[in-house]
Protein backbone atom coordinates (compact mmCIF):
# COMPACT_ATOMS: atom_id res chain seq x y z
CA UNK A 1 0.00 0.00 0.00
CA UNK A 2 1.24 3.35 -0.35
CA UNK A 3 2.60 6.27 2.11
CA UNK A 4 0.27 8.53 0.28
CA UNK A 5 -2.54 7.82 2.54
CA UNK A 6 -1.85 8.86 6.18
CA UNK A 7 -3.92 8.53 9.23
CA UNK A 8 -7.13 10.99 8.18
CA UNK A 9 -7.94 13.28 11.80
CA UNK A 10 -10.72 10.75 12.98
CA UNK A 11 -7.93 8.80 13.65
CA UNK A 12 -8.57 5.57 10.65
CA UNK A 13 -6.61 5.10 8.03
CA UNK A 14 -8.27 5.81 4.64
CA UNK A 15 -8.48 2.86 2.47
CA UNK A 16 -6.28 2.72 -1.30
CA UNK A 17 -8.37 1.09 -3.16
CA UNK A 18 -5.99 1.12 -6.39
CA UNK A 19 -4.52 -1.56 -4.10
CA UNK A 20 -7.27 -4.05 -4.91
CA UNK A 21 -7.64 -5.91 -8.00
CA UNK A 22 -10.00 -4.44 -10.24
CA UNK A 23 -13.09 -6.26 -10.50
CA UNK A 24 -13.14 -7.37 -14.21
CA UNK A 25 -9.32 -9.44 -14.14
CA UNK A 26 -9.13 -10.91 -17.70
CA UNK A 27 -7.07 -14.10 -16.73
CA UNK A 28 -9.75 -14.72 -14.24
CA UNK A 29 -12.26 -15.85 -16.79
CA UNK A 30 -15.12 -15.27 -14.63
CA UNK A 31 -14.72 -12.00 -13.22
CA UNK A 32 -15.93 -10.57 -16.88
CA UNK A 33 -18.79 -11.41 -16.53
CA UNK A 34 -19.73 -10.31 -13.15
CA UNK A 35 -18.29 -7.51 -12.38
CA UNK A 36 -19.77 -4.16 -12.37
CA UNK A 37 -20.35 -2.40 -15.62
CA UNK A 38 -21.63 0.79 -13.75
CA UNK A 39 -20.14 2.56 -10.88
CA UNK A 40 -20.40 2.00 -7.50
CA UNK A 41 -23.24 3.42 -5.12
CA UNK A 42 -21.93 3.66 -1.46
CA UNK A 43 -25.67 2.92 0.53
CA UNK A 44 -25.65 3.79 4.65
CA UNK A 45 -25.91 0.40 6.70
CA UNK A 46 -29.60 0.12 7.91
CA UNK A 47 -30.41 -0.17 11.87
CA UNK A 48 -31.27 -4.25 11.26
CA UNK A 49 -27.81 -4.34 9.58
CA UNK A 50 -26.40 -3.00 12.49
CA UNK A 51 -28.14 -4.29 15.24
CA UNK A 52 -29.61 -7.63 13.97
CA UNK A 53 -28.32 -10.51 16.07
CA UNK A 54 -24.70 -11.73 16.05
CA UNK A 55 -23.44 -14.96 16.24
CA UNK A 56 -22.75 -16.07 20.00
CA UNK A 57 -19.98 -18.01 22.16
CA UNK A 58 -23.08 -20.74 23.37
CA UNK A 59 -23.09 -21.79 19.63
CA UNK A 60 -19.33 -22.72 18.60
CA UNK A 61 -19.20 -26.83 19.17
CA UNK A 62 -16.39 -29.12 20.81
CA UNK A 63 -15.27 -30.11 17.35
CA UNK A 64 -16.41 -26.89 15.47
CA UNK A 65 -12.62 -26.13 15.33
CA UNK A 66 -11.16 -29.49 14.03
CA UNK A 67 -11.44 -30.24 11.10
CA UNK A 68 -9.43 -33.43 11.46
CA UNK A 69 -12.54 -35.38 13.14
CA UNK A 70 -15.79 -32.92 12.78
CA UNK A 71 -17.03 -34.86 9.79
CA UNK A 72 -15.66 -37.65 10.64
CA UNK A 73 -18.16 -40.95 10.01
CA UNK A 74 -16.53 -43.27 12.81
CA UNK A 75 -14.15 -41.14 14.72
CA UNK A 76 -11.19 -42.17 12.13
CA UNK A 77 -9.40 -38.38 11.18
CA UNK A 78 -8.95 -37.25 7.98
CA UNK A 79 -6.77 -38.31 5.53
CA UNK A 80 -3.37 -36.06 4.62
CA UNK A 81 -0.69 -33.67 6.05
CA UNK A 82 -1.91 -32.80 9.26
CA UNK A 83 -1.69 -28.92 10.20
CA UNK A 84 -2.63 -26.79 13.10
CA UNK A 85 -3.35 -23.14 11.69
CA UNK A 86 -3.84 -20.40 14.08
CA UNK A 87 -3.10 -16.69 13.65
CA UNK A 88 -3.99 -13.53 15.43
CA UNK A 89 -6.98 -10.82 14.18
CA UNK A 90 -5.92 -7.45 14.89
CA UNK A 91 -7.29 -3.55 13.97
CA UNK A 92 -5.29 -1.34 12.08
CA UNK A 93 -3.57 -0.31 15.54
CA UNK A 94 -2.28 -3.20 15.84
CA UNK A 95 -4.97 -3.97 18.62
CA UNK A 96 -5.90 -7.84 19.27
CA UNK A 97 -9.90 -8.32 18.52
CA UNK A 98 -11.53 -10.81 20.60
CA UNK A 99 -15.06 -12.45 20.21
CA UNK A 100 -14.55 -12.79 16.17
CA UNK A 101 -16.08 -15.47 14.71
CA UNK A 102 -13.46 -17.10 11.80
CA UNK A 103 -14.96 -19.30 9.45
CA UNK A 104 -12.81 -21.59 7.14
CA UNK A 105 -13.64 -24.09 4.45
CA UNK A 106 -11.20 -25.92 2.12
CA UNK A 107 -10.76 -28.45 -0.43
CA UNK A 108 -9.44 -32.25 1.16
CA UNK A 109 -5.46 -33.10 1.02
CA UNK A 110 -6.52 -34.53 -2.70
CA UNK A 111 -7.73 -31.00 -3.56
CA UNK A 112 -11.44 -31.92 -3.79
CA UNK A 113 -14.14 -30.34 -2.62
CA UNK A 114 -17.28 -32.18 -1.39
CA UNK A 115 -19.83 -30.53 -3.51
CA UNK A 116 -22.11 -31.95 -6.45
CA UNK A 117 -20.69 -29.91 -9.26
CA UNK A 118 -17.23 -30.20 -8.41
CA UNK A 119 -15.20 -31.79 -11.27
CA UNK A 120 -12.20 -32.67 -10.65
CA UNK A 121 -10.95 -36.36 -10.05
CA UNK A 122 -9.43 -36.74 -6.86
CA UNK A 123 -11.22 -39.13 -3.98
CA UNK A 124 -13.67 -37.85 -1.53
CA UNK A 125 -12.57 -38.64 1.73
CA UNK A 126 -15.80 -39.85 3.66
CA UNK A 127 -14.03 -38.84 7.00
CA UNK A 128 -13.43 -34.89 5.80
CA UNK A 129 -16.16 -32.10 5.71
CA UNK A 130 -13.82 -29.21 5.04
CA UNK A 131 -15.19 -26.56 6.82
CA UNK A 132 -14.97 -25.20 10.60
CA UNK A 133 -15.23 -21.94 12.88
CA UNK A 134 -13.97 -20.06 15.85
CA UNK A 135 -14.10 -17.30 18.06
CA UNK A 136 -10.76 -15.81 18.95
CA UNK A 137 -10.25 -15.71 22.66
CA UNK A 138 -9.49 -12.67 24.71
CA UNK A 139 -6.14 -12.08 23.14
CA UNK A 140 -7.54 -12.50 19.61
CA UNK A 141 -6.27 -15.44 18.77
CA UNK A 142 -7.82 -18.29 16.48
CA UNK A 143 -6.41 -21.47 16.03
CA UNK A 144 -7.75 -24.93 14.33
CA UNK A 145 -6.30 -28.37 13.25
CA UNK A 146 -7.00 -29.54 9.63
CA UNK A 147 -4.91 -31.24 6.81
CA UNK A 148 -3.39 -29.36 4.67
CA UNK A 149 -5.53 -28.79 1.12
CA UNK A 150 -4.33 -30.42 -2.41
CA UNK A 151 -3.98 -27.91 -5.04
CA UNK A 152 -6.67 -28.71 -7.79
CA UNK A 153 -7.63 -27.75 -11.16
CA UNK A 154 -10.66 -25.82 -12.06
CA UNK A 155 -11.96 -24.50 -15.55
CA UNK A 156 -10.60 -20.94 -16.32
CA UNK A 157 -7.76 -21.93 -18.71
CA UNK A 158 -6.96 -24.51 -20.69
CA UNK A 159 -5.10 -26.25 -17.64
CA UNK A 160 -5.11 -23.59 -14.77
CA UNK A 161 -4.49 -24.72 -10.95
CA UNK A 162 -5.31 -23.26 -7.51
CA UNK A 163 -2.84 -23.59 -5.20
CA UNK A 164 -3.32 -25.16 -1.67
CA UNK A 165 -5.04 -22.60 0.23
CA UNK A 166 -7.90 -22.18 2.52
CA UNK A 167 -10.75 -19.72 2.70
CA UNK A 168 -11.50 -17.35 5.37
CA UNK A 169 -14.97 -15.54 6.86
CA UNK A 170 -14.28 -12.85 9.53
CA UNK A 171 -17.64 -11.65 10.66
CA UNK A 172 -17.08 -7.89 12.53
CA UNK A 173 -19.34 -6.20 14.84
CA UNK A 174 -22.55 -6.26 13.08
CA UNK A 175 -23.99 -9.20 10.78
CA UNK A 176 -23.67 -6.91 7.49
CA UNK A 177 -19.59 -7.07 8.39
CA UNK A 178 -17.94 -9.92 6.93
CA UNK A 179 -14.84 -10.14 5.30
CA UNK A 180 -13.45 -12.85 3.31
CA UNK A 181 -10.43 -13.92 1.77
CA UNK A 182 -7.71 -16.80 1.41
CA UNK A 183 -4.62 -17.93 2.71
CA UNK A 184 -1.54 -19.34 0.80
CA UNK A 185 0.86 -21.47 2.11
CA UNK A 186 4.37 -20.07 2.43
CA UNK A 187 7.09 -21.76 -0.24
CA UNK A 188 4.46 -22.68 -2.52
CA UNK A 189 5.63 -22.38 -6.56
CA UNK A 190 1.80 -22.54 -7.87
CA UNK A 191 0.89 -19.09 -6.00
CA UNK A 192 2.84 -17.78 -8.47
CA UNK A 193 1.24 -19.27 -11.38
CA UNK A 194 -2.64 -18.69 -10.14
CA UNK A 195 -4.81 -16.28 -12.34
CA UNK A 196 -6.62 -14.99 -8.92
CA UNK A 197 -3.67 -14.58 -7.28
CA UNK A 198 -2.03 -12.67 -10.57
CA UNK A 199 -4.73 -10.18 -10.27
CA UNK A 200 -2.57 -8.68 -6.72
CA UNK A 201 -0.47 -6.61 -8.57
CA UNK A 202 1.31 -5.91 -5.16
CA UNK A 203 3.44 -8.39 -3.52
CA UNK A 204 3.65 -7.06 -0.25
CA UNK A 205 -0.31 -8.47 -0.48
CA UNK A 206 0.00 -11.45 -1.58
CA UNK A 207 3.02 -12.11 1.19
CA UNK A 208 0.05 -11.20 3.53
CA UNK A 209 -1.88 -13.85 2.54
CA UNK A 210 0.87 -16.28 3.22
CA UNK A 211 0.56 -18.20 5.90
CA UNK A 212 4.13 -19.30 7.61
CA UNK A 213 5.16 -22.02 8.80
CA UNK A 214 5.79 -21.97 12.33
CA UNK A 215 8.35 -25.04 13.60
CA UNK A 216 8.40 -23.36 17.49
CA UNK A 217 4.20 -24.97 17.53
CA UNK A 218 4.90 -28.44 15.95
CA UNK A 219 3.46 -30.68 18.18
CA UNK A 220 5.95 -33.57 18.02
CA UNK A 221 4.87 -36.56 16.03
CA UNK A 222 1.50 -34.74 15.17
CA UNK A 223 1.31 -31.45 13.39
CA UNK A 224 3.04 -28.54 11.14
CA UNK A 225 1.79 -25.38 12.11
CA UNK A 226 1.45 -22.48 10.29
CA UNK A 227 0.54 -18.94 11.42
CA UNK A 228 -1.88 -16.74 9.49
CA UNK A 229 -2.39 -13.06 11.09
CA UNK A 230 -5.67 -10.94 10.16
CA UNK A 231 -5.51 -7.27 9.70
CA UNK A 232 -8.69 -6.06 9.31
CA UNK A 233 -7.79 -2.26 7.49
CA UNK A 234 -5.13 0.22 7.97
CA UNK A 235 -2.30 0.46 6.11
CA UNK A 236 -1.14 -3.23 6.59
CA UNK A 237 -4.66 -4.64 6.12
CA UNK A 238 -5.09 -8.22 4.62
CA UNK A 239 -6.32 -8.06 1.17
CA UNK A 240 -10.24 -8.93 1.06
CA UNK A 241 -11.58 -9.92 -1.59
CA UNK A 242 -14.98 -8.23 -0.88
CA UNK A 243 -12.90 -5.16 0.61
CA UNK A 244 -14.76 -3.22 -1.82
CA UNK A 245 -18.07 -3.79 -0.81
CA UNK A 246 -17.83 -4.22 3.25
CA UNK A 247 -17.72 -1.38 5.86
FE1 LIG B 1 -10.93 -22.94 -3.11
Amino acid sequence: MSDLFPEGPDGLFPRDLSWHPPAATPGYKSTTFRAPRLPLLSLDATKSELTGPRFGHSLIGALDNDLIRNYSQDGTDAIGQRLIVYGQVLDENARPQPGVLVEFWQANAGGRYRHRKEGYQAAIDPNFGGCGRALTDENGFYTFRTVKPGAYPWPNGPNDWRPAHIHFSIFGSAFAQRLITQMYFEGDPMIWQCPIVGGIKDKAAIDQLTAKLDRHNTPPMDALAYRFDIVLRGRRATLFENRKEGL
